[in-house]
Formats: structure tokens, sequence, C-alpha cells
């Protein structure tokens, strides 16, 4: 399938954007002539890497809550607008012991779920002003079934995507479509650790490019909550939650949560 092509002139921000799946992603977009903003901790190594593909770099450490919001107001002055937010920036543990280590289990979850919501909040508002765009947070497909060997991201990716879930509907209203992206593990520096796990195993994993091509593909038609999982030999397919039962009625009718209880763009 060839991916979907974003509005050429609009502009971009993606956070942990000097990455594997960040470098990927701001190449596809700059062939699309889509102005990418690389945000990303300050190094020389981030610095070269946007430099390289010809984007502007912004250093902001996505837990920094108004530095969040600094930086969309920086877009927007500079470039007019901002029409797409790639929440991307993400850690995992740097060991796995039996024991957890509840410093980094924190850390761990302030930059890949709290990193999440302090960047949606801060891009929602200049998103709307540019009449609607998209907000594709990364998650990971540890979001979705337990990682045993890192609690804390799978805490943390579970959140995020419980909270583009819980965003949908509301920012559904104002024409911006929030998604998750949940792949399988890919070839970047994240996996560095365990790397040598995977092709002693002969275990697939995916490349930077395949999970670029689905953050590209949420943007242009991502359906509002969704939570896409990537997989090697798979694709890029919607995960399908199972239904919670509901609470029922004496009589055995499923119960109506209370008008007041809901959104509301669900009323
Ligand atoms: N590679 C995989 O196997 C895999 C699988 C599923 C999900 N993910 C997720 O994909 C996202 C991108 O990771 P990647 O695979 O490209 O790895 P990567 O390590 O190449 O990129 C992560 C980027 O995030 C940046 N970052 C870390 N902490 C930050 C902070 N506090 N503020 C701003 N930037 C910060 C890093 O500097 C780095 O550039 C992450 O959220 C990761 O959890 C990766």
């Amino acid at each position: 399938m060839t991916a979907p092509t974003p509005r050429p002139g609009s502009v971009a921000l993606i956070t942990g954007g000097t990455g594997g799946f960040g470098r990927a992603l701001a190449a596809k977009l700059s062939e699309r002539e889509v102005t990418v903003v690389l945000a990303d901790l300050d190094s020389e190594r981030a610095r070269a890497t946007a430099a390289d593909l010809g984007a502007q770099f912004e250093v902001l450490d996505v837990t920094d809550r108004a530095a969040n919001v600094a930086l969309v107001e920086r877009i927007e002055a500079q470039h007019g607008r901002l029409d797409a937010a790639y929440l991307n920036a993400g850690i995992s543990a740097a060991k796995s012991d039996d024991e957890v280590d509840l410093d980094e289990f924190m850390r761990v979850v302030d930059v890949d779920l709290f990193g999440v919501v302090y960047g949606t909040l801060a891009a929602r508002p200049a998103i709307q002003r540019a009449a609607g765009g998209a907000i594709v947070v990364t998650a990971s497909l540890a979001g979705l079934s337990p990682m045993a060997t890192d609690p804390g991201y799978s805490v943390a990716k579970g959140g995020a995507i419980a909270f583009v879930r819980s965003m949908a509907p509301r920012l559904a209203r104002e024409g911006t479509t929030i998604t998750a992206i949940c792949p399988g593990f890919a070839d970047t520096a994240i996996i560095d650790r365990i790397r040598d796990q995977f092709t002693a195993a002969g275990f697939p994993v995916l490349s930077a490019d395949e999970v670029a091509d689905a953050m590209l593909t949420a943007w242009t038609s991502g359906e509002p909550g969704a939570a896409y999982v990537v997989q090697p030999g798979v694709g890029t397919v919607p995960y399908r939650f199972k239904g919670v039962p509901s609470a029922r009625t004496q009589s055995g009718e499923t119960a109506v949560v209370p008008e007041a209880l809901r959104p509301p763009s669900m009323r």
C-alpha cells in the first residue's frame, strides 16, 4: 500500500524526533513537503541528526510541562500553524532485574506516559486553531500485552493507550484525530541492549521505516482513539479491544451511564 500524503505546507512536530522512528518519519514527511520540527533532549548527536535531515531542531524534555507549551507557541509563532504532533519520545528501563527499581519505574512513566499527556494538552489548542489535524502517540505492543522484563514500560504504554482512547471523543469534536501506534520490537537504539538475543533466536524485528509508514497513515486516515498494532509479517492492524461487560439493571437490561457522567461529545 502506498502511504497517503498529508497536505503540503503542513507543520508537524515529532518529539524524540532524532531517534530511530523520528528520523524515518521526518524523512517521509519532508519528502511530502511537510515542515518538520524535531524536538529532543539536547546533544551533539541530536543536533547533527536534524541538520542531516534538513529539519529544524528544538530542545525539549517532554517531562517539562511548561517547555511543551513554550515549544508549541514557538512553532505557531514561526510557522503560523501546527497540524500534527507526533508524541514519540520514549525510554525503557536500562536493566531488567528481578527487583523493581522504583526510581527507574517512575522515570519511564514520567517520559512515556506524562510526556504524552503534557504534549497532547500543549498541542491541542494549536491544532484546533489550524482547523484540526492529528496527534499520534507512539505507544507499544507492551501497552497491550504484559512486559515481564520492564513493568514500568508496560504501565506507561498501557496508560498512554488508555489516555488516547479517553481523549479521542473530545478531540474528534474539534477535528483532531488522536491515535496510538503499538509496534512490536523494532530495530532502533532502544533495543541495543537486547538486539543480539533477537538475532540469535532468529526473531523478526520491524524496520523503523515500517513503523514510520504506520505513523504517517495514522495522521491522514487514523480513526479517533484507535490503537494500531504493527508487527513483522502482519503489517499495521487496528487492535480490537474486547467489550468490557456492562452493568445490568435489576430487570437484566444493559445499564446506561448517567448523562452527566458522559463527556459533552457523547451526550
Ligand atoms: N524500537 C522499538 O522496539 C519500539 C517498539 C515499540 C515502541 N517503541 C517506542 O517508540 C518511540 C521511539 O523510540 P525509538 O525506537 O525510535 O528509540 P530511540 O531510542 O531511537 O528514540 C527515542 C528518542 O526519544 C528521546 N527522548 C528520550 N527521553 C526524552 C525526553 N525526556 N524528552 C525528549 N526526548 C526524549 C531520545 O533522545 C531518542 O531520540 C519510543 O516511545 C519507544 O518507546 C519502540
